[in-house]
């Protein structure tokens, strides 16, 4: 029979250090945010301790599970479809394969999940990955298996994750869940749970172990980074009720990235993602000082409308977003900056939308993630807006700001020509195999001839050309933060 390897990219579930004695095969995909695909990693590590290696094939799969995201009503639908190609794998190829679903869409539909969806054997919310054993148990004894309960404490410091899709350079390290916002368009909150800090030292120790192994640059991952606060464990909100010590004690997110940075030297730091009502200038004056914490601030704003600011829940007006914008390049005058958008949220006029472009014309951000609206139950915004705006608006609406972000993409990736960049090499460049691509501390994606260099090298790069959102140059020589 011929091997059917999937094709689907985010579902290579290639892992670096599999166990010999491990003999059934587990097939892990994610979809959604790089949380997601970093909790993957946290299970592989979990069924790897319980007798799973990963396989890249569907076809000879014991345990198929899949890593859902619930942010817009096209994400769910994906995942359906997804489901729908298990069952005819099941059905025709291998009909002994147990399907679990993991993440926000398990969360948010818990036990429906489980009606709705025959292929289904196994649903597990976020913060019950430990129980996904027992869970397996049941499964094996022909009982549906759920857990959706979410916690207090959950952050799986303990426990060290399985490199999954790995350049052997880039890792994740997750050091928020959750999140308090409760943004009225947003699902997060309900899937998610309450935002809690993981213990730094955990983080630090993770680092070292990546370090060891050879990974060049980590993002530090949470829902809202700049809120990160360790005092001893337990929720962000009930911070209010920790012992004096606690308090003295206390690691916020500055302190933490200081440390990590002074610590690692050689490697190199990103984050994501910063809430504006959260980030204080401190942790910009941290980023000015190292050298390998990128200049990189991804920094959603939704709207640039204050009145649609205020009916989301954002926790600023336009102009202190605008002040925010400011002091950042002021501090940092090199960085680049990133948006996410939505169009389209309830009762946005044509003026509102307007103010969102004009916003884009004053922060001239590099990058831009843009969505229309989509309404998603159980919100706030569900319940008490109507989804009033034609989807034909919002689609406009969307082509004009995602048109715009480009113009303004170009105009910042063009202000590299001429300058000598630092990369870090990644892989291989998708245009031609004689080139390495790689990413600037701006977060541009940079190609230039291999020469001799090799993948998970710092060099230096003389920038000559662009496309769009490409720089093009040649290698000069090693950066100082090899080693
Ligand atoms: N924690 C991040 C956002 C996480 S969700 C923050 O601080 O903003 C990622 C992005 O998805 C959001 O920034 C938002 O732009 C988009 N999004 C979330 N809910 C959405 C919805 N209901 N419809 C359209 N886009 C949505
Ligand atoms: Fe969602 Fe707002 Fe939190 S967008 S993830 S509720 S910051």
């Amino acid at each position: 029979m011929e091997k059917i390897i999937d094709e689907n990219k985010q579902g290579e579930s290639l892992v670096l250090d599999q166990k010999k004695e491990n003999t059934k095969k587990l097939f892990i995909e994610s979809y959604g945010c790089q949380m997601n695909f970093s909790d993957s990693e946290v299970v592989a590590s979990i069924l790897h301790n319980n007798g799973y290696n990963t396989t890249q094939s569907l076809e000879d799969a014991d345990l198929v599970l899949v890593n859902t995201c619930s942010i817009r009503d096209k994400a769910e639908q994906t995942i359906r479809k997804r489901l729908q190609k298990y069952n005819a794998i099941k059905r025709d190829i291998n009909p002994n394969m147990k399907v679990g679903v993991l993440g926000c869409m398990a969360e948010r539909l818990k036990d429906k999940f489980l009606e709705e969806e025959k292929i289904v054997d196994m649903v597990v919310g976020p913060d019950a990955y430990k129980d996904i054993p027992n869970l397996l148990a049941e499964v094996e004894e022909g009982r549906d298996a759920i857990n959706v309960i979410l916690s207090k404490e959950e952050t799986y410091g303990d426990i060290a994750p399985v490199r999954l899709n790995s350049n052997g350079v880039n890792a994740f390290v997750s050091i928020t869940r959750g999140c308090d916002n409760m943004c009225t368009f947003c699902v997060v909150p309900f899937t998610r749970g309450r935002e809690r800090s993981r213990e730094p030292q955990s983080i630090y120790d993770e680092i070292e172990d990546l370090h060891q192994k050879g990974y060049k640059e980590i993002t530090l991952l949470g829902q809202n980074v700049d809120s990160y606060l360790w005092y001893g464990g337990g929720l962000k909100k009930d911070f209010e009720k920790a012992t004096e010590m606690q308090k003295a004690t206390a690691v916020d997110f500055a302190q933490l990235l200081d440390k990590a940075a002074t610590l690692f030297p050689k490697m190199r730091f990103r984050f994501s993602t910063s809430n504006p009502q959260d980030m204080h200038e401190e942790v910009l004056h941290i980023i000015a000082k190292h050298h390998n914490i990128c200049k990189y601030i991804h920094l959603p704003v939704q709207s640039g409308s204050t009145r649609i600011l205020k009916e989301m829940n954002r926790q600023h007006t336009r102009e202190e977003y605008m002040a925010l914008v400011d002091k950042i390049y002021s501090i940092i005058p090199d960085i680049s900056l990133s948006q996410d958008m939505i169009t389209g949220f309830p009762t946005e006029t044509e003026e509102d939308h307007q103010d969102t472009l004009s916003l884009m014309e004053y922060v001239k951000y590099d990058f831009g993630f843009m969505f229309a609206y989509s309404e998603r139950p159980g919100t706030l915004a569900a319940r008490k807006l109507e989804d009033d705006i034609p989807e034909e608006v919002k689609k406009r609406r969307l082509t004009e700001i995602v048109d715009l972000q480009q113009i303004h993409g170009l105009e910042r990736t063009k202000r590299f020509i001429g300058q000598t960049v630092e990369v870090l090499i990644e892989k291989e460049s998708k245009r031609s195999d004689k080139q390495w691509s790689g990413r600037n501390s701006q977060n541009t994606v940079v190609v230039f001839d291999k020469e001799n260099y090799k993948v998970g090298d710092f060099v230096w790069v003389k920038i000559t050309d662009c496309t769009a959102a490409t720089l093009i140059g040649k290698a000069v020589g090693y950066s100082e933060l090899m080693n």
